[in-house]
């Protein structure tokens, strides 16, 4: 039985004052939901010290990117050493935004995610169709693309290498972000979710194998709202969301999560 994660994508919201203020609010009345199910934000990188400092070990501080070295002149980027140092948890990497805005791609992305994990840190790795992909029918050939390619540039390709230490707490997640259902209130149903979240695990099984595959979580993102949650999260491969518009204030999100359990 997968344990059921949700992660608040803030994106490029909040200042780390504000960010600092909400992320108290929502420690404090999401309570020991943390016990039930994991959670965490991804914040802006100038809100993780603060954020981080907290060290509230129930729910998870987490970037929004990630480099692949360990150092150099990339300017503008983070490594895993410096999220590390700050005990941030993990990293959401290859987003539909950094796909369209900033020339991420599979191979880019799985660099990414392949030096988190390596490094013991966790990885929220983002996949998803655009409205033209899924209407030309390729939804199933860009997933797979998706994934084979990412981890093919990963260098993941054994169970262990995915899994980390705690099988209960696979440091590699995936989030299946349908790009049109991104931030236009216009959420995949959840028949649509299951179908591609079914996909994705035996895409996983073939790279990782199947007990492996069954050990991931896969998470449904694009316009979760504490109305539509439940119906996600009863999906049986749908096992959590990554929720950005709705993640913005604590008490809509604490509600949200509470849908998780
Ligand atoms: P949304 O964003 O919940 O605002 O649709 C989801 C995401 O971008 O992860």
């Amino acid at each position: 039985m997968r344990r059921k994660i949700v992660v608040g994508n803030w994106k490029m919201f909040k200042t780390p004052s504000e960010a600092l203020r909400d992320f108290n609010e929502f420690v404090e009345i999401s309570g020991a939901l943390w016990d039930r199910v994991d959670l965490g934000i991804a914040a802006p990188a100038v809100s993780l010290p603060g954020m981080a400092a907290l060290r509230t070990n129930g729910v998870a501080v987490h970037s929004q990117n990630s480099h692949w070295e360990k150092e150099g002149a990339f300017t503008g980027e983070l490594s895993v050493g410096m999220l590390k140092d700050l005990n941030v948890r993990g990293s959401v990497i290859g987003h539909s935004e950094r796909r369209q805005y900033f020339a991420e791609t599979n191979a880019t992305a799985g660099k990414r995610v392949g030096a988190l994990l390596r490094a013991g840190l966790e990885s929220i790795f983002c996949i998803g169709e655009t409205l033209a992909e899924r209407e030309r029918g390729d939804l199933k050939k860009v997933l797979r693309a998706q994934l084979v390619e990412g981890f093919e540039a990963a260098g993941l390709h054994n169970a262990s290498d995915v899994i980390g230490a705690d099988a209960n707490r696979p440091l590699l997640s995936i989030a299946y972000e349908p790009v049109w259902a991104i931030g236009t209130g216009k959420a995949a149903t959840p028949v649509e979710a299951q179908e591609a979240h079914a996909f994705v695990r035996e895409v996983l099984g073939e790279i990782f194998g199947a007990d492996c595959a069954s050990r991931l979580r896969i998470l449904y993102g694009g316009s979760v709202n504490p109305a539509n949650a439940t119906s996600f999260m009863s999906c049986p491969d749908v096992d959590g969301a990554l929720v950005g518009g709705a993640s913005l204030k604590p008490v809509a999100f604490v509600e949200l999560c509470q849908k998780a359990q």
